[in-house]
């Protein structure tokens, strides 16, 4: 009986997708918040597909103007001469989860298609593709990744979508084999997957609950958007190669491999977890690596008493 109410949601849902449901917002340091369909790509003739390009997804109940896209559009601009790409699903991802959750195959199909419509037009955009996901969304860019003629160089997974996520399942689920290096950041209990999935895996302040959100699921899901725009600007948060939270805690990792989280370009020699502490409001990053000592514990008391 619970599969075939499954069953029944998933093709309902499947059934409302449509590639129009989705619009491309383009964006360069001149020219911000251009639309088109998957049936206008003529309209980007003059974007420089010689530079790197950033593909963002938003997650489930957003849309590409939500805090989400906006930062890391502002961030990646001013530090980057890059082109970006914001796909709002918005009209898709406004259902109820489960149904958002079952469409992420096809919304990462018709993605996948676009970019491969775009290379044909005006050339290889797979060259230097990143995509950035928060949530559903990127579990939304991995799936869009696997219709691509080359692995994207990048995939930066913002807190993936936990609820009925099957990590394991290849048809739902953001994983290492999607580009050329996934890295994930990890920021909320419930509502994000604690389990490590991409090619390096940070977990800011353990991963679980973040300081400056009290009991609040969605704060602690969102704070890797912000966490990822900080880092773009000026990137702050070193991290340490660890084994788990408590032994990052008790300084048993003090000594470890350290990372910068976030950023571009992201850290690629990086594998496995890493763990870091950050400040319970903006800025969040405790400095970069290498200045570890007096001062970082010193910030580390004042940031208790924020708590
Ligand atoms: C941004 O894109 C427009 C086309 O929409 C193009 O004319 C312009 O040269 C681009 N700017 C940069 C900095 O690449
Ligand atoms: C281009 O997009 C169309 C749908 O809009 C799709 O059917 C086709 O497969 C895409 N081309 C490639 C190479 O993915
Ligand atoms: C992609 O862009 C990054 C950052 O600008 C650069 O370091 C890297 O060499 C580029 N890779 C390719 C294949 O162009
Ligand atoms: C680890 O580093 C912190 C911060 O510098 C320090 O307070 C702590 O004593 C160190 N722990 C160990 C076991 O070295």
């Amino acid at each position: 009986m619970k599969y075939i109410v499954v069953l029944v949601v998933c093709f309902l849902g499947a059934q409302a997708v449509k590639e129009d449901d989705i619009t491309y917002h383009f964006h360069n340091r001149t020219t911000s918040n251009y639309e088109i369909k998957h049936n206008q790509l003529n309209r980007i003739a003059g974007f420089d597909f010689t530079k790197p390009s950033f593909i963002l997804i938003h997650g489930w109940h957003s849309a590409s103007n939500s805090p989400f896209d906006g930062e890391i559009v502002k961030a990646l601009l001013k530090e980057h001469d890059v082109n970006v790409i914001v796909a709002d699903w918005s009209p898709i991802a406004k259902d109820i989860y489960i149904v958002v959750k079952f469409n992420v195959p096809t919304v990462g199909k018709y993605v996948g298609y676009v970019i491969n419509n775009i290379t044909e037009k005006y050339g290889p955009i797979e060259k230097n593709l990143s995509f950035v996901g928060h949530s559903l969304g990127a579990h939304v860019a991995g799936v869009a990744a696997r219709y691509l003629g080359n692995k994207p160089d990048l995939i930066v997974g913002l807190d993936p979508a936990f609820p009925f996520v099957n990590i394991k399942d290849e048809n739902y689920a953001l994983c290492k084999a999607d580009a050329k290096f996934v890295q994930v950041i990890h920021s909320g209990i419930i509502a994000g997957i604690h389990a490590p999935v991409g090619h390096a895996d940070y977990f800011p302040n353990g991963g679980f609950i973040q300081p400056g959100c009290g009991i609040n699921i969605e704060c602690y899901h969102k704070r890797s958007h912000y966490y990822y725009a900080e880092s773009l600007k000026n990137n702050k948060f070193c991290a340490h190669s660890c084994a788990g939270y408590w032994k990052f805690k008790f300084g048993h990792c003090n000594d470890s491999k350290t990372s910068l989280m976030g950023g571009y370009p992201v850290d690629e020699s990086a594998s496995g977890k890493y763990y870091l502490d950050t400040n319970s409001k903006s800025p969040y990053g405790r400095g970069p690596c290498g200045s570890f000592g007096d001062d970082i514990s010193k910030k580390e008391e004042s940031n208790q008493r924020d708590m």
